[in-house]
């Protein structure tokens, strides 16, 4: 698969979809992919679509109280991570990313990475989306 597979641009939300399925199958396992973006801006809208891509059948929600949630794909397992509620990085102490990083199959989706400072293992990818003028669009980079 070329580079171009998995690369920046603005999309619409079907767009975004497609990339994000594209984008599951070009990752090497493990994966620590940190999503950033403002309130809305389409964070949980691409893990929705990497977990597709990832071979995931169950419904992708939001993580809350548990701040994670975990999923089986095929052949690997997929978590997802929130860090919206998180106060202070401290709290993610328990999050358990040591234990999912020592699973060879593990892709760990990072919604607001910045938020758990030096508890987040190193990101393999880091996806910033931002607003652009039309509002059904996104602006998609690697940072
Ligand atoms: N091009 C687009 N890509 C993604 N989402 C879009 C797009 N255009 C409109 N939307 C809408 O924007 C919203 C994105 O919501 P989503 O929950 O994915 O954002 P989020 O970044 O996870 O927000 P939060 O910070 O609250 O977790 C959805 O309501 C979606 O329908
Ligand atoms: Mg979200």
């Amino acid at each position: 698969m070329g580079a171009s597979a998995v690369a920046a641009g603005t999309f619409d939300e079907a767009g975004l979809a497609e990339w994000g399925v594209r984008f599951a199958r070009s990752l090497a396992r493990p994966a620590v992919v940190g999503l950033s973006g403002e309130l809305g801006a389409g964070k949980t809208t691409l893990v929705r679509a990497i977990a597709v891509g990832l071979g995931v059948r169950q419904s992708v929600t939001s993580p809350t109280f548990a701040l994670v949630h975990r999923y089986d794909g095929a052949g690997c397992t997929v978590y997802h991570v929130d860090g919206y509620r998180l106060r202070r990085p401290g709290e993610a102490a328990d999050l358990g990313f040591d234990d999912m990083m020592r699973e060879r199959d593990a892709v760990v989706l990072v919604e607001w990475p910045e938020r758990f400072g030096a508890e987040l293992p190193p990101l393999t990818h880091h996806v910033v989306l931002s607003y652009v003028a039309d509002a059904v669009l996104r602006r998609l980079e690697m940072a």
